[in-house]
């Protein structure tokens, strides 16, 4: 029973520290440090190659850390006890085979093939009606999924022959039937219209508020992170920002985080203090301590 993982909101299930990465012979992140308690919707932003799949593939355990270490449950990536834990949405989710003879109905249901499955599996011997039951449970999960992502009448489409946006929507409800309460997407909404990412955006935070779901989304949307996500991480190799959605740098903050020179400095008005830590640059905006203005 799904009941029986329900993780105890603000129980810790991310530990990263002092993790760096490296690829082809160079570090690509650096001295990492974060925690994410159950019920977070974390945010990652940041610009092409700074990392942020990187850490993700990372905490999946696909890449080994140089240095530093990662906690998920408590326990190293990859252990045993995190089977079926953890849901991922790869960045490029779209790029499935071409000769995949599936529909979409079909593809989302694979998402169910969680850690409860042979759990499941065991009632059609033991009590039958318990099976019957959760069987119809999860036929109606599905097909409120397949609503939610935008593809109704697409149920019964082979993923084949759908267009691009399309695969990626199956992909993120694949993720959403999985019974995992850690959801790493890596920019989950390329090429998913405004409509269906909005109703995406809406169950992803209803399931971290009324299922203590965690979610750890990379995007590069920054507006619509900034509208749903409880925490924001901006990761330039390092991480640079860690907080609040709200207190999210305004953009000319972040060109000066980043080192970006105003090339008509005169015109900058919205210039701001920001303060540097070892490891996080906190920004103070203007007027609003700790808030964007
Ligand atoms: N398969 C790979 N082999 C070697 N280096 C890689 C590989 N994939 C990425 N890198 C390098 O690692 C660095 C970080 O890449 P990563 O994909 O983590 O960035 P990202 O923040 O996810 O970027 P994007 O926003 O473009 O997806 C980049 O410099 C990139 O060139
Ligand atoms: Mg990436």
């Amino acid at each position: 029973m799904a009941e029986e993982f329900l993780p105890v909101c603000g129980e810790e299930i991310l530990h990263v520290s002092n993790l760096s990465v490296n690829r082809s012979g160079n570090e690509v992140i650096q001295d990492i440090n974060m925690s994410i308690t159950c019920g977070e919707f974390v945010g990652i932003v940041g610009p092409n190659g700074g990392g942020k799949s990187t850490l993700i593939l990372t905490i999946l355990g696909l890449l080994k850390p140089r240095i530093g270490q990662i906690d998920v449950y408590g326990k190293a990536p990859m252990s045993k006890a995190t089977i079926g834990r953890i849901g991922w949405v790869p960045q490029a989710a779209t790029e499935l085979p071409h000769n995949l003879r599936i529909t979409v109905k079909e593809f989302i249901q694979l998402g169910l093939l969680s850690r409860n499955f042979f759990r499941q599996y065991l009632d059609f011997f033991i009590s039958p009606p318990a099976f019957f039951k959760q069987r119809k449970k999860n036929q109606i999960k599905i097909d409120k999924i397949i609503e939610t992502v935008g593809l109704k009448q697409y149920a019964n489409t082979m993923i084949s022959n759908l267009s691009g946006g399309q695969r990626q929507r199956a992909a993120i409800g694949k993720a959403l039937a999985s019974e995992a309460d850690l959801l790493l997407m890596d920019e989950p909404m390329v090429g998913v219209d405004v409509e269906s990412r909005n109703s995406i955006m809406r169950l992803l935070d209803d399931l971290c508020h009324d299922q203590n779901k965690t979610i750890v989304m990379i995007s590069h949307d920054l507006a619509s992170m900034k509208r749903t996500a409880h925490r924001m991480i901006y990761l330039e190799h390092k991480i640079r920002y860690d907080g609040t959605a709200e207190d999210f740098p305004d953009l000319s903050s972040l060109a000066e985080l980043r080192g970006i020179e105003a090339t008509h400095p005169e015109a900058d008005s919205t210039k701001s203090d920001v303060t540097k830590s070892d490891d996080v640059v906190i920004i103070v905006s203007p007027g609003a301590e700790g808030g964007e203005s």
